[in-house]
């Protein structure tokens, strides 16, 4: 398929931007620069200035990598990570891999903590995937403690390294379990409860792209209509939270006033405010226990 030679990078690059384009891979050119800056461990300045000599054994990774993004496999896949509130995680087939969407979630919370002056406040994110939600407040609320629960068993396992890769193990506690499950011990005692749910619609997930169909199913589909979480948060959440306790949910673009009616049917939350993301789109859900 590429026969990568030890050439100039420039014509490396060249190369690789030909074949993803090829395999209608998009951002070509930035995924391009990416790889080869992986797996030759260099900078993108290098690309274009250096005089750098890949080795055989790297154009040989080079090689497997352009393989695997050209039958779709995500990037965060291939190379193991993925950015997110200005930190690199590990992620893997496992877990879903972080977007620029969720860091609205966490900006939400720090907001309204700050706001309100919170310290020392139990949090709990449930679906936690690689653990990026939790990671990421844990470093902005250090004197908070952190709960993070997931379903899948590779989840937690996922989140578990990166806990470790940030040092927070004394931070964070993980948790496996069907959204409360494991959760038995503090009830009555969470302050803010912090999810991005799967809230992908059967119609949705029918015209999923290429990319998205390799990561978890589970991470993903949130029944007929993509509000089944929504509709199960609302029953059960109160029964954990403290007094005036506070939700915040990731949802779909398309889901505002679904989560909105949901919230206001149920006898124990009061709508807060629905927060918008960087294209002006629904992204956040906020409640108050009653
Ligand atoms: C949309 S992903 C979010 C992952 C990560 N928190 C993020 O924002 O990138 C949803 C996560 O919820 C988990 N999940 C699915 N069903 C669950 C359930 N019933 N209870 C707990 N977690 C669940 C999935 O395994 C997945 O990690």
């Amino acid at each position: 398929m590429l026969n990568l030679k030890v050439n100039a990078l420039r014509d490396i690059k060249n190369d690789v931007v030909e074949v993803l384009e090829k395999a209608e891979v998009e951002g070509c050119l930035e995924e391009a620069e990416i790889l080869i800056c992986e797996a030759f461990n260099i900078n993108r300045l290098e690309i274009y200035a250096g005089d750098y000599k890949p080795s055989a054994n790297q154009l040989k990774k080079l090689s497997a990598w352009l393989q695997k993004r050209c039958q779709h496999i995500p990037l965060g896949y291939v190379i193991n990570k993925a950015f997110f509130y200005g930190n690199e995680f590990y992620v893997d087939e496992g877990v879903l891999i972080p977007r620029c969407e969720t860091e609205v979630l966490v900006d939400s919370v720090l907001n309204l903590f700050k706001d309100k002056g919170l310290s020392e406040k139990m949090i709990v994110d449930i679906g936690t995937g690689c653990g990026n939600i939790a990671i990421s407040l844990t470093k902005h609320l250090s004197s908070c403690k952190i709960m993070a629960t997931d379903i899948c068993p590779k989840a937690i396992s996922v989140a578990k390294k990166n806990v470790n890769k940030f040092g927070l193990e004394a931070n964070i506690a993980l948790l496996q379990g069907d959204l409360f499950e494991s959760l038995e011990n503090y009830r009555g005692k969470i302050d803010a409860i912090v999810s991005n749910p799967p809230y992908i619609s059967q119609v949705e997930m029918d015209v999923l792209s290429k990319d998205v169909k390799h990561e978890p199913y589970i991470s993903l589909y949130g029944g007929r209509n993509g509000l089944d979480f929504y509709e199960r948060f609302f029953q059960e959440a109160a029964d954990y939270l403290t007094d005036d306790g506070l939700i915040f949910f990731e949802i779909g673009c398309k889901q505002g006033n679904a989560a909105r009616a949901l919230c206001e049917a149920s006898s124990s939350f009061s709508f807060l405010k629905i927060i918008k993301d960087y294209r002006q789109l629904d992204r956040v859900i906020c409640c108050r226990k009653n």
